[in-house]
């Protein structure tokens, strides 16, 4: 008799030495291999309610990318393509030719520079509360100040101002418990991390030309109270990926798979088991 499919997931992290730093991943699952890369100031809890909807379709990787959660905190800046060889290198690490990767926010930039650099190693792309464009010169000058803030007064100084963006205003007024998860979460992430992750979000690279030359299918995904990466600036990037589709997930703030996961996870699901295994 086969045993339960949820007895597979293994729940316990692990570590490997990628890019010569520690990296602590989780590994869950079987089947196609899909790795969730996680938005700035969070670390992979983030995909907490993802882990047993998506890994019942398939090999779930998570990861706390450099700087952040149990994984090393080496000197930055931390440049989108860095973090991106840092994700190819833990997927060869478990013998990983392809996979699916879903990158939100942060995760989408480094996503977008995976695909730039691997083209070949991505299955189907999944761009969640993203942004194509770079920063223009005001948006790089405040994460400047964010990241020297950062380092002078530690983390919790810039967490509370952020969760006031990565949350839609009806979750911040009428949903505490999910308030107090984003911040218990970005609160264990070092200042040095975050500063390093800061700078390298600054010098990112335009990546609308090259979204539009991606071959691959993908799917974008956007709350309709996004503040950070809105549906309108969304949709113009989307509808230039030939091989792409647009889900707005309702009500939901910057960090959809948090505030709305059954819809998240619906449509993640969809999509994966659309590419055929
Ligand atoms: C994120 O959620 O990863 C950040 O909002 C990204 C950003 O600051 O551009």
């Amino acid at each position: 008799m086969c045993p339960p499919r949820s007895a597979s997931i293994k729940t316990r992290p692990m570590r490997a030495l990628i890019n010569g730093i520690d990296i602590e991943y989780r590994d869950e699952g079987h089947g196609i291999p899909v790795v969730l890369i996680h938005a700035f100031p969070l670390n992979q809890q983030m995909w907490d309610d993802q882990r047993l909807p998506l890994g019942r379709i398939g090999r779930l990787i998570t990861l706390d990318l450099r700087g952040f959660g149990g994984s090393a905190v080496p000197a930055g800046p931390y440049w989108m393509a860095l973090m991106a060889s840092d994700v190819r290198g833990l997927m060869s690490h478990l013998g990983i030719d392809r996979a699916v990767l879903v990158g939100l926010s942060m995760g989408g930039y480094i996503a977008m520079s995976f695909y730039r650099n691997f083209p070949d190693a991505v299955r189907g792309l999944v761009l969640a509360d993203t942004r194509a464009a770079a920063d223009n010169a005001s948006g790089q000058e405040r994460r400047l100040k964010s990241a020297a803030k950062a380092e002078r007064e530690g983390t919790e100084s810039i967490v509370d101002e952020m969760i006031q963006l990565l949350l839609s205003q009806a979750v911040i007024e009428t949903r505490p418990d999910v308030v107090s998860k984003v911040r218990k979460i970005a609160i264990q992430n070092r200042p040095e991390g975050l500063a390093a992750a800061q700078r390298g979000m600054a010098a990112r690279v335009d990546s609308s030309e090259s979204l539009a030359a991606v071959r691959c299918a993908a799917l974008v995904i956007v709350g309709s109270e996004d503040r950070i990466s809105t549906p309108e600036e969304t949709r113009s990037w989307q509808e230039r990926m030939p091989n792409s589709r647009l889900e707005v997930i309702l009500g939901a703030g910057h960090l959809s798979n948090i505030e709305q996961p059954e819809i998240f996870n619906a449509v993640v699901s969809d999509f994966i088991t659309g590419l055929g295994g």
